[in-house]
């Protein structure tokens, strides 16, 4: 920790004399990488930075709320929020395969960040650096994160010419522990430094086949009591990713004098050390009829509860 300190310490003064009084811009999606490394700088520079925000629509239930409370109200940092819900759920809609899915939202990305890039770019007049959150494990592996995305994409030229921005990616040379330290050391609160990680396409990877406007609500509901009850029970650290799923099957059920014909909902909850493999994790079993019981009771369109208790490999840690 005092080493993170150090660090922290020492990367504020370089931003400093580096940036200067010149203006950055940064992507800020919410996760560690990048808010670790708007803060920084924001400490740094101040109102120089300036943070976009795009809101996709497939984040997790309030997230979108929470980025801007947190950065924007309590670190007072310039965030533009740029809801283009709308936006991504058209493009995808009737889309079903999973890596269409995937280049739609990372397409659509780009040239959200890239037409608000160029408005700010004029109301400032002028732009002279790029924050990223890249961190050591992308540059060696060229990640498949946010900042990898847009980074490629940046590098070959999908700015205009005469918008040549600098890159600055202060968290270049750590691992994810490391920038979670210094996550810590700069006040940002340990549950956010520590959150589980959330795949850039977002619940829309979770639910499977058409994207939907009542499915993701589905998602969202089930995923926050799922959240809430992993918290309640003290189980957070042990698991290392837990969300809920929807597989697009719908199944009969009875409730009351009726028979129902609704959703089934997928519990996936892994131990992990990095990702790569994973086993399914061990939840007590009056856990899981707790969420089940909630998830039904609370969840409108919902009448059946699975839990996944396949390893990766042969599965993966999301569904799609
Ligand atoms: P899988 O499903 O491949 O996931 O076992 C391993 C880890 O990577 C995350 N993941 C992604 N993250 N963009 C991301 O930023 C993606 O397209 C993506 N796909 C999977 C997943 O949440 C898990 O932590």
């Amino acid at each position: 920790t005092w080493t993170m300190a150090n660090f922290a310490r020492t990367k504020i003064e370089e931003i400093k004399k580096i940036v200067g009084d010149k203006k950055v811009l940064c992507a800020l999606s919410g996760g560690v990488d990048s808010s670790v490394a708007a803060v920084l700088v924001h400490q740094a520079i101040g109102d120089n930075l300036t943070c976009i925000f795009v809101d996709h629509g497939l984040l997790r239930k309030d997230e979108g709320d929470q980025v801007m409370e947190v950065y924007g109200k309590q670190f007072h940092m310039k965030i533009k929020r740029v809801n283009a819900q709308q936006r991504f759920l058209s493009k995808l809609a009737g889309i079903s395969d999973p890596e269409t899915k995937r280049k739609i939202i990372g397409t659509e990305f780009i040239r959200v960040f890239e037409e608000e890039s160029k408005k700010l770019y004029e109301e400032e007049g002028g732009i002279d650096f790029l924050l990223q959150g890249t961190i050591y494990p992308d540059v060696v592996e060229s990640g498949t994160g946010e900042a990898a995305v847009i980074k490629s994409h940046h590098n070959v030229g999908g700015l205009p010419e005469d918008m040549k921005m600098e890159l600055l990616e202060p968290l270049r040379l750590l691992f994810k522990d490391e920038v979670r330290k210094v996550g810590e050391e700069i006040g940002i609160a340990s549950e956010l430094v520590w959150r589980q990680p959330f795949p850039g396409p977002g619940l829309a990877i979770r639910c499977l086949g058409e994207i939907t406007e009542e499915k993701l609500a589905i998602i969202r509901e089930s995923d926050a009591i799922l959240r809430e009850e992993v918290r309640l029970n003290g189980l957070e650290r042990e698991i290392w990713q837990y969300f809920t799923v929807l597989p697009n099957i719908r199944s009969v059920g009875v409730m009351g004098d009726f028979r129902t014909y609704d959703y089934t909902v997928g519990i996936r909850a892994v131990t992990s050390v990095d990702g790569m493999t994973s086993d399914w994790a061990r939840i007590p079993y009056d856990v899981l009829e707790k969420i089940s019981n909630r998830i039904v009771n609370e969840v409108k369109g919902v009448n059946r509860i699975v839990y996944d208790v396949t390893s990766k490999p042969p599965s993966t840690i999301e569904w799609e």
